[in-house]
């Protein structure tokens, strides 16, 4: 396993201008799987608006991990802040729906981050779409399962029960005084 250099807190200044859409414990979250993921290995982010999560994930992988941000709406901020933390070459992103990306996708992936559509099917379709590329014991990560508790979490819920995935844990964590709530899954 790779243990990163970076720290998180070092990672939060560095992107302390970019309007990142994760509390404090989904950061820790992603900090931490990311670090997990073992050199050569791939990391797909569903989602991107400004770059929060895949700045995040990239910066704290190796820098043999690959990492694809998906998004169909670009976000101009997101390119200039690529570009200046020089993450041209290890953060690839793809200007298509989540729904579309798969098949542009070519290597099997570690984790992925969920974070795009924020209904109960758009997450099921997700995990579904993706599934296939997946490693066996893949981390499925799924933003706002406590904010969307009734769609996005009942989607999860839905995935666990199909036995597609296992809930590892989720975190609870508030930004701006919304609770977001954060749910990592293993692919079974
Ligand atoms: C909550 S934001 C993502 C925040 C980001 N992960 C972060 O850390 O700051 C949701 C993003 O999902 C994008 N989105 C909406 N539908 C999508 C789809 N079908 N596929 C991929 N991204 C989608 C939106 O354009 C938006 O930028």
């Amino acid at each position: 396993m790779f243990t990163t250099t970076m720290t998180l807190d070092e990672i939060n200044s560095l992107i302390c201008n970019v309007d990142v859409k994760l509390a404090k414990g989904d950061r820790e979250i992603l900090y931490k799987y990311a670090q997990r993921v073992p050199k050569g290995g791939q990391i797909v982010d569903i989602g991107t608006c400004q770059g929060g999560s895949a700045f995040i994930m990239t910066l704290a992988s190796d820098d043999s991990v690959g990492v694809v941000t998906i998004d169909p709406n670009p976000n101009p901020l997101f390119f200039t802040k690529k570009v200046e933390l020089g993450l041209e070459n290890r953060l690839e992103y793809l200007q298509v729906k989540s729904i579309d990306a798969p098949p542009l996708i070519d290597k099997q992936i570690d984790l992925l981050f969920v974070d795009g559509i924020h209904n109960k099917q758009g997450v099921m379709d997700d995990y579904n779409n993706f599934e296939y590329l997946l490693k066996d014991k893949a981390i499925v990560i799924f933003h706002d399962t406590e904010l969307y508790k009734n769609t996005i979490r009942e989607g999860v819920n839905q995935l666990i029960d199909e036995t597609k995935v296992i809930e590892i844990e989720t975190v609870l964590s508030e930004i701006n005084g919304v609770t977001t709530g954060i749910t990592v899954t293993m692919k079974l």
